[in-house]
């Protein structure tokens, strides 16, 4: 008898430490098999408990069949009726069946009358402590429809790199949250604004752009507002590089006549941006990555009143009009906040491209941020200084994510400079072009 005990015992440990061998070596095969299964039965089987918890249920009139206590007969026993009356019932809205996602499930649930969306984001956290979640997200495909994404534990604790990106102006430069590639795309969002206290990796995602552009047909121009420092190891691959007020001033002048020659060219081939222009006549994309924006701001004395002014309607006017011309901003900074005069929140205005890393109050994430979901606010405070790099990135689709840029050393981007030195343009042969001559080898007709 002790003999079988024993038998049984083995065999099951056995198992047990093969479980979480499988679980431990191949943690996706085993979600799939064994974790993903047991978890949708649970949220199946404890929906009913888990939306009256989280107060998402409502009260419904239908016909039940109730028992009525009755009379207390002579005997001491309640005698009851049954019958059918017409209650109100917690309804619990409709939930399809989860499925399982790289890091956890998502199922799409039927909204039940007078509840939108923010209702289930506001419940967000009380659905992760019910199901013993790392967090849950909430989006709303169409009206009616809500999926609720849970993941099993913070993703952007460790992000495993993934292949790069063969697109022009699309750089892989980490893993969102959802599992799923972390892709900063210029031609679909232009400019984009990067903020976060000092330390939280804001110069490591610029390291991960000259990275992912370095082997592409692009043109890299950087400002370096801390003296050269973050910039100059990467000079073999930028196409010019200022590091001072003074060379921003000359650059971004240069930036402008660029804008104003590409203008021309557009305008007299009937093209609306360059991206219509025929393959040959088609100038090359330029991507202007600027560090430590505000320092292009700050005013030490009078003095640089005037240069700050110019310095300001540039940037601004490469901004608004560089889109169609085939010129990208990325500006990092750790604050990009109203107080550095009316120039920043005009270039706020224009960078439909949001990152927030870290940040020690709440009005950088605000700003940053601008009026998105609370919940995106409050996300980007809570991300510890344990993990730079992660970030809270909103862009045009409306939606927010949490991400996490891949690690790329100084290092590994000087190298990657280094080895694509071949692909940069010299700053001469963009801003020096003969238009008047090119203009001459565009066909009669084409001409305005
Ligand atoms: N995605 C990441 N994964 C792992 N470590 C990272 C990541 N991003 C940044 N780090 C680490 O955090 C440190 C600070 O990052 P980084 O220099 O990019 O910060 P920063 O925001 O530019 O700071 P500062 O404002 O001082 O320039 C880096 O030395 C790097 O080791
Ligand atoms: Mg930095």
């Amino acid at each position: 008898m002790s003999d079988t005990l024993l038998q049984v015992l083995g065999v099951l440990a056995a198992v047990a430490a093969g479980l979480w061998a499988w679980r431990r070596w191949h943690h996706p095969s085993f979600w799939l098999a064994v974790g993903y299964p047991l978890t949708a039965v649970s949220v199946r089987a404890s929906w009913r408990k888990v939306a009256l918890g989280c107060g998402l249920t409502k009260k419904r009139q239908r016909w039940w069949f109730t028992t009525v206590p009755g009379l207390v007969a002579s005997t001491g026993i309640v005698r009851v009726r049954r019958k059918f009356q017409r209650v109100a019932v917690d309804t619990k809205p409709f939930m399809w069946l989860p499925k399982p996602t790289r890091y956890g499930w998502r199922v799409t649930v039927h909204t039940l009358e007078g509840q939108v969306p923010g209702d289930y984001a506001d419940a967000a956290e009380r659905l992760a402590h019910s199901w013993g979640v790392h967090a849950v997200r909430v989006s709303s495909p169409r009206p009616g429809r809500v999926v609720l994404a849970a993941t099993m534990r913070d993703p952007l604790v460790k992000v495993d790199d993934l292949p790069a990106s063969t697109e022009l102006l699309k750089v892989t430069v980490g893993r969102l949250e959802t599992g799923g590639p972390w892709v900063i795309d210029f031609r679909t969002v232009p400019h984009w604004l990067n903020a976060g206290a000092t330390q939280s990796g804001k110069s490591n995602l610029a390291n991960a752009l000259v990275q992912g552009l370095a082997p592409q047909p692009v043109a890299l121009v950087g400002f370096d507002l801390k003296g050269g420092v973050e910039f100059t190891p990467y000079s073999p691959r930028l196409s010019a590089l200022a590091t001072s007020r003074k060379e921003c001033v000359g650059l971004l002048e240069d930036l402008e006549e660029l804008m104003a020659d590409r203008m021309t060219i557009c305008r007299t081939t009937g093209a609306r941006n360059i991206w219509q222009l025929p393959d040959d006549l088609r100038p090359v994309p330029v991507v202007v990555l600027v560090d430590e924006l505000a320092e292009l701001y700050l005013m030490a004395d009078k003095s640089e009143k005037d240069e700050i002014a110019k310095t300001s309607t540039a940037l601004l006017r490469v901004a608004q009009l560089g889109r169609a011309f085939g010129i990208y901003l990325f500006c990092c900074g750790q604050r990009i906040g109203s107080d550095l005069g009316p120039g920043v929140t005009a270039l706020r205005a224009q960078c439909s491209g949001r990152i927030c890393h870290r940040v020690n109050d709440p009005e950088t994430a605000t700003m940053t941020l601008g009026d998105l979901d609370p919940a995106a606010l409050d996300s980007a405070r809570a991300i510890p200084a344990e993990t730079p790099g992660v970030a809270i990135v909103a862009s045009q689709d409306g939606q927010w994510y949490r991400a996490r840029s891949f690690y790329v050393s100084e290092q590994a981007a000087e190298q990657a400079a280094l080895n694509h030195a071949d692909r940069a343009p010299s700053w001469a042969e963009i801003t020096g072009r003969a238009y008047s001559e090119l203009l001459d080898t565009i066909p009669e007709p084409r001409k305005g």
